[in-house]
């Protein structure tokens, strides 16, 4: 399309995909740093332009390599941690506990005094018995465990304070995703609902306990390409903060509208532009804060927009093999050496993908030429349809490499090993063009290092 913009996802060219499976073998995680680090530079100068008091947050839940946490953090990104790994993850990056901000529906005692000890800087408070629990720790006379002390390197006798809380509130809108990935609507594990009066209750119960409570918090679903959702939810805990301020008298100090921009999977996904984006987020917090005197600082918690589009992961074909589907129809699959342990998406959320010929087996052009549908198939014992009815060259051979684009989020964090197949390493193009392992493969004494073969 002449005077359309350039395609923004990351690719290979056909040398560098022909290079790095030379070297480290597929599939293969690639992930650009230059594409990372100008997206997040992006997002932060449209949020800020918008914006000046506000923070950006890194769902580290999205890729959560070392290398991308620091990289995030150097940036200028807080991190999101949701569990106690990835809370260890960002510690190992580099990045300081006091820095991150934990999330969870859930979150175990053990947990939370790990995050305690460690100093993290947020809880994002999601339940009534968290708020009991968090009041136990923040009151113990001994630190939360001196165990976890001990393994952090901190002396035992570790003063400890109870990091600022922001509550999570459910605002009761239902955005327009998977079903899987939507988290605001009423009807959700996640946080306290507006609607009941819980969000409320957990405020005032926060406050009689003395907690250091400075904020709300919401994030309504994933992979929104329909802004609605993240507005009418940044607006919902706006009107909140402002009637917490006339009912009580309580100053809130933070807003996270959460995260949620959709990528571009496939060319049909057509994201609003992170400065509109950030815009409107922000015109729909300030709106109901106008007059009241509160002016907070302003977050928002992204994974997916910040890493997707500069990730793509590298297949080689291995088997192509055309079946008759009924009333003289066929269809033809070509195998690649990786599957739904590598992308579980697919298989989970029905997620469709821009799927290239990134190389030729031969050294030939990979693009041009007539073109015919595939159905691209993973190794394991499934169904294990990776990428459906996809257009790629018709002369696709077997030793061509694919590259798949926008698999920078929820690719490498949601591997597994199902089929007891190795996940894949990453390997990042650093700013320079030069090629840094970030995450190496996995190896077979790795895959059975937690195997206990008792006497039978
Ligand atoms: N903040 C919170 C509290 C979240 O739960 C999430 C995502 C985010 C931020 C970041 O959302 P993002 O900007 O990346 O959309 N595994 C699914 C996605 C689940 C997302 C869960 N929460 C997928 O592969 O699509």
């Amino acid at each position: 399309m002449p005077g359309s913009a350039p395609d923004p996802r990351f690719r290979l060219s056909p040398d560098l995909a022909l290079a790095l499976a030379e070297q480290y073998g597929t599939p293969l995680y690639v992930l650009s740093e230059a594409h990372l680090r100008a997206r997040i530079r992006e997002y932060l100068a449209a949020f800020r332009a918008v914006a000046p008091n506000s923070r950006l947050v890194f769902a580290s839940k999205a890729n959560s390599t070392l290398a991308v946490l620091k990289i995030a953090h150097q940036e200028g990104c807080l991190i999101d941690v949701a569990s106690e790994g990835e809370l260890r993850a960002a510690l190992l990056a580099g990045v300081p506990a006091s820095d991150c901000h934990l999330h969870g529906n859930y979150k175990t005692m053990p947990e939370l005094a790990f995050a305690f000890a460690a100093g993290v800087g947020e809880i994002v408070v999601d339940s009534f018995a968290e708020i009991e629990a968090i009041a136990e720790l923040a009151t113990a006379e001994t630190p939360p465990s001196s165990l976890v002390a001990e393994a952090l390197g901190l002396p035992a006798e570790v003063q400890v304070r109870c990091p600022d809380l922001v509550i999570r509130v459910a605002p009761g809108v239902d955005p327009a995703t998977h079903q899987k990935i939507s988290t605001g609507q009423d009807d959700t594990k996640f946080g306290f609902n507006l609607s009941d009066g819980s969000a409320e209750r957990a405020l005032l119960r926060c406050l009689e306990l003395k907690l250091p409570v400075i904020g709300f918090h919401c994030h309504v679903g994933s992979q929104l390409l329909d802004p609605e959702a993240q507005r009418a939810g940044g607006e919902a805990i706006a009107q909140f903060a402002a009637e917490m301020l006339r009912r009580h008298g309580f100053e809130t100090r933070v807003l996270n509208v959460g995260g949620g921009l959709g990528v571009r999977y496939t060319d049909a996904d057509n994201p609003m532009p992170i400065a509109d984006y950030c815009r409107l987020v922000v015109e729909a917090m300030r709106a109901p804060l106008e007059g009241t005197g509160l002016d907070p600082t302003l977050m928002q918690e992204p994974g997916r927009s910040l890493v997707a589009e500069a990730g793509v992961t590298l297949y080689r074909v291995g088997v192509i093999k055309t079946v008759p589907t009924g009333e003289g129809r066929t269809r033809t699959y070509a195998s690649v050496d990786g599957g739904l342990s590598d992308n579980p998406r697919p298989a989970l959320y029905g997620s469709r993908y821009t799927v290239l010929r990134a190389a030729r087996a031969d050294g030939g052009e990979p693009v041009g030429g007539p073109a015919a549908k595939y159905t691209v198939a993973g190794r394991h014992c499934e169904t294990d349809k990776l990428f459906v009815d996809v257009d790629l060259p018709a002369d696709l051979a077997e030793g061509d490499l694919l590259q798949v684009l926008c698999t920078g989020a929820y690719n490498s964090s949601m591997a597994s090993n199902y089929n007891r197949f190795l996940r894949p390493p990453t390997v990042m193009v650093r700013e320079d063009g030069s090629l840094a392992p970030i995450q190496r493969r996995e190896t077979y004494d790795e895959l059975f290092a937690r195997e206990i073969l008792p006497s039978l």
